[in-house]
């Protein structure tokens, strides 16, 4: 049974095997992706219901561009039409949306959706939805670098400053610009895949991590609880003896 009062406050979800699912149907990859939107509808619901605080979900990466224009057009034109029918109700359900990685490159139908998400939903207290768009660790990292160099050079930053873990951790994308999104305490990889692919290295330090052969447009609620489940029969140590 699933302890309510031990729910992990941030769980990351690699949504992945979209493409396959499809596959088995003969179907074109982009109706692989439209079914695994329709299950991702249901995991926020979900995330809301049990009291998860923030559900970030991998969407799109910064390798993700390697794939023909036709699916990666398909996955954008998507997104157009996710925001346009789901927004009202995630906003009806107190969610607020924030965004991982540089969307600023996205096509221009699906920036203003994005952009229209994040004001929508910017004073909502319930779930905070993230959605690692264009998103990519190493990029995220060598960014916060960049960006602690600029801040030196502007006097935001005293010029000798120290690098810490705590600084470093405020420049990345789960960082201040994100209202400091605290490190997965679960996260989830759907699809037999059992690899990061450049997801969340700094911030998955001390997670944990829940496989599932269940490709993502076939992952359901009860499959969620079961690994979330699995999760709290886990014994998390962070380094101590306990
Ligand atoms: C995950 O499904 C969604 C994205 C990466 C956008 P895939 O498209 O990677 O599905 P598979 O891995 O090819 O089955
Ligand atoms: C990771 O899945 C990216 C997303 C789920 C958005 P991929 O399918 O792109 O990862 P690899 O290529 O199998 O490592
Ligand atoms: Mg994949």
């Amino acid at each position: 049974m699933l302890d309510m009062n031990r729910i992990p406050a941030s769980i990351a979800i690699i949504m992945d095997g979209n493409g396959r699912w499809a596959k088995k149907r003969f179907l074109p990859r982009v109706a692989g992706h439209n079914a695994g939107m329709l299950a991702m509808k249901e995991i926020i619901k979900t995330s809301s219901t049990l009291g998860v605080k923030y559900l970030t979900v991998y969407a799109f990466s910064t390798e993700n561009w390697k794939r023909t224009e036709e699916e990666v057009s398909g996955i954008f034109k998507l997104l157009v039409r996710y925001v346009d029918s789901e927004l009202e109700e995630l906003n009806e359900n107190n969610v607020k949306v924030r965004i991982l990685g540089d969307y600023s490159v996205i096509p221009e139908a699906a920036k203003e959706r994005i952009e229209k998400s994040l004001k929508t939903t910017e004073n909502n207290t319930g779930l905070q939805f993230n959605i690692a768009l264009n998103y990519g660790s190493r990029a995220e990292i060598v960014r916060a670098m960049n960006r602690i160099n600029q801040d030196i050079r502007e006097s935001k930053l005293d010029r000798d400053t120290e690098i810490t873990e705590e600084l470093l951790s405020r420049y990345l994308y789960t960082g201040d610009e994100n209202d400091n999104i605290p490190d997965p305490d679960l996260i989830i990889r759907t699809s037999g895949e059992e690899r990061l692919s450049n997801f969340l290295l700094w911030q998955s330090a001390y997670s944990e991590f829940a496989f599932t052969d269940v490709l993502w447009p076939d992952f359901t609620p009860e499959e969620y609880k079961r690994l979330i489940e699995e999760y709290q029969n886990r014994d998390r140590r962070f380094g101590g003896r306990k």
